[in-house]
């Protein structure tokens, strides 16, 4: 296994991960272990947006005793959209050849990360999917769970694209898609984001694959997606879908 790590790193150049805190004190310390086992040459970035419960001090600490860890602090709480875009700023700024988004909360198994980083061989964006043959979710509230299929099934009917987990937040980009995707501003918050991101991917022509994971809720500490991030993805991707179909049959038309 550790051969084949190496030699996708070789290949695909440094790993970096990108982790977003918001309250997460008790899970990042664990969570950073998890990562450095699974993957001891990996760095981690935090991006932590001011968490009033220490989160970004704890980081600052970890971050003095290990070179492989990272800390980027913002002033407040501007949604996971916005910490992810600054956090790939910050690792495109720097010679990684692959950037990584995982959650802080353990819903994500940093031990699954060698196999994404292997399809990342053949693919340019690869997902840890929940809804292929494999994945799954486990403890989950049927009411969340029916939010994220629906969020997918409505993703995939308004913009036809081919990812059975369009919402996921567990992923793999090689850093030339970065750089294409965010040259034009990201004005997503909530999970949206996600599918965003997949969107453009898929628009610029890069190969998306999905490798099945297991999607564990968080023990510790409680989840910062509610509000308007419902409303936002409803409105947003309904624009992107129809953006699309409307350029798919202006290219009709210009053809005949
Ligand atoms: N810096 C920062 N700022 N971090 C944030 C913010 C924010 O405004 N909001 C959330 N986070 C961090 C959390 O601390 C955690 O590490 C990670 O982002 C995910 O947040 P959760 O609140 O645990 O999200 P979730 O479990 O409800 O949602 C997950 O599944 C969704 C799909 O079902 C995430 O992976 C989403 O990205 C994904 O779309
Ligand atoms: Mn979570």
């Amino acid at each position: 296994m550790s051969d084949q790590r190496d030699s996708v790193d070789g290949d695909l150049g440094r790993v970096l991960v990108v982790i977003p805190t918001y309250n997460e004190r008790e899970n990042i310390g664990p969570i950073l272990e998890r990562l450095h086992k699974a993957l001891p040459e990996t760095h981690a970035l935090v991006v932590d947006d001011g968490s009033p419960d220490g989160t970004g001090e704890l980081v600052d600490e970890i971050a003095a005793e290990d070179e492989r860890v990272h800390v980027l602090h913002r002033t407040e709480k501007a949604g996971l959209g916005a910490a992810y875009v600054a956090g790939f700023g910050w690792g495109l700024e720097r010679d990684y050849g692959v950037i990584v988004e995982m959650d802080a909360d353990g819903s994500h198994a940093p031990e699954d990360l060698p196999r994404l980083l292997e399809a990342l061989t053949d693919a340019d964006l690869v997902i840890g999917s929940r809804y292929i043959p494999g994945g799954k979710v486990v403890n989950w509230p049927k009411r969340r769970w029916l939010l994220s299929k629906g969020a997918n099934t409505y993703a995939k009917l308004a913009l036809g694209a081919r990812i059975n987990d369009i919402t996921a937040g567990f992923r793999a980009y090689r850093r030339e898609v970065l750089e294409k995707i965010t040259q034009s501003d990201v004005e997503s918050l909530g999970y949206c984001f996600q599918i965003d991101l997949a969107w453009r991917t898929v628009l610029a022509g890069f190969r998306v694959a999905e490798v099945p994971i297991t999607f564990v809720e968080r023990e510790i500490g409680v989840s910062k997606m509610g509000g308007g991030i419902i409303g936002e993805a409803l409105v947003r991707v309904a624009q992107w879908g129809f953006k699309h179909r409307a350029s798919q049959v202006k290219r009709l038309f210009t053809r005949s």
